[in-house]
């Protein structure tokens, strides 16, 4: 028996699922339902302008509720814009939340959740100090995406920025009770975007069907989310307007989030956290540029796996030795980066090789580090920034 049979594996969702064309019709009943009546809509001002959160509000003053609107989060949300967010939840005398956007603004209503809940700050509950004992506020996630899957992860991400890292606080006391997700929300997301958030849907796929903490569960829902990126992200990336390859990709990056479960990920994860925590980068740029030099570096922790990825992704292995298949998994997660034209590293991130070293430490000091397939160290991650920047 191999010994990660040996572990007593659990898989808990608290969240309920609604998707699909017009999903968000149902904000005003759904919010209604969890008994919300003064939901504080947790969003950013760009999300604002696209009109959705005009929309929102509306849908939920027609159930009879009295919704206010904090635009505070900016992408890669720091304790700051947190403590900033508790406090309009308090000013308005609220009872729960509507998150609105990305990972950010979901994220941020996950923190702020926990800090209404427990009191104190979000650092106190960083992952490994205080555990959380109470359950967040009723929080309805509206993903405008594809990415993060962050409306059905027990994770949230924050940044500190004294440390200059990112951090997680999570478990099943921080998922939202409520995912509602319409792919019409992410109709207008532009090319680049709708490029970066659906690698991150792959990057948590991979590396939660790869890492440690894989589970037959976590297995089926990755492999499904990877055939959808497979199939539908050049086609979102190249028709922002195509609904069907928006459904899609939200239901990729729903999927790859449930891929989660209660576990972290690998070291796609642990570099782009810890590299996101110094550089202000969009993190799904990270993890997509990052993915194929990480599974390149993984694919001899579990070769059998990344054959499976490779087919996943719409490779022809048959024949192939399994080192071979996987290789070819491998090749294809970078085709996807490349017809998404992701821009070289070094340009985007303002990174240079002298950065290296630091950089290197930071994400071996990173906890998802811990379920990587391949034992990793700052030497490992030395090699694949090695690569990253052209080496
Ligand atoms: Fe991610």
């Amino acid at each position: 028996m191999e010994p990660s049979q040996l572990k007593i594996k659990s898989y808990e969702l608290p969240t309920v699922i609604k998707h699909g064309v017009g999903a968000l019709g149902a904000l005003g009943e759904e919010t209604a339902r969890l008994g919300i009546r003064r939901p504080l809509v947790v969003t950013d001002k760009g999300m604002v302008a696209t009109g959705h959160v005009d929309r929102a509000a509306s849908l939920l003053k027609a159930h009879g509720l009295e919704p206010a609107v904090f635009d505070g989060v900016v992408g890669n949300p720091s304790i700051h814009h947190v403590a900033r967010g508790s406090e309009a939840y308090r000013d308005h005398r609220a009872d729960g939340m509507v998150a609105i956007g990305g990972g950010s603004s979901m994220d941020t209503a996950k923190a702020i959740g926990v800090e209404v809940a427990h009191g104190g700050k979000i650092l106190d509950y960083e992952y490994g100090h205080t555990p959380l004992s109470r359950r967040i506020p009723p929080l309805v996630c509206v993903p405008t995406t594809s990415g993060t899957g962050s409306e059905v992860t027990l994770w949230s991400v924050i940044t500190d920025p004294t440390r200059q890292i990112k951090f997680n606080v999570g478990g099943p006391l921080i998922g939202p009770h409520v995912a509602l997700i319409d792919p019409l929300l992410a109709v207008g997301l532009p090319p680049h975007l709708t490029a970066f958030t659906g690698m991150d849907a792959l990057s948590h796929a991979v590396e939660c069907f790869t890492c440690a903490y894989a589970q037959p569960f976590t297995d089926a829902v990755a492999l499904l989310a990877m055939e959808y990126v497979g199939k539908s992200l050049r086609v979102a990336f190249a028709n922002g307007q195509d609904v069907d390859a928006r459904y899609t990709m939200a239901m990729a990056a729903m999927l790859a989030g449930l891929a989660y479960g209660s576990e972290s990920a690998g070291a796609v994860h642990a570099m782009a956290q810890s590299f996101g925590g110094g550089f202000d980068v969009h993190h799904g740029y990270l993890t997509g540029i990052m993915l194929a030099p990480c599974s390149e570096y993984n694919l001899l922790g579990n070769p059998g796996k990344y054959a499976r990825i490779a087919v996943a992704l719409g490779e022809d292995v048959r024949g192939l030795p399994t080192l071979e298949a996987a290789r070819r998994g491998v090749a294809a997660m970078a085709a996807l980066t490349r017809d998404l034209e992701f821009p070289p590293f070094c340009d985007f991130t303002g990174a240079r090789p002298a950065d290296i070293p630091r950089l290197a430490k930071l994400a071996e000091a990173d906890p998802q580090t811990v379920g990587n397939p391949r034992l990793i160290d700052a030497r490992g991650y030395e090699k694949i920034y090695a690569r990253l920047m052209g080496g």
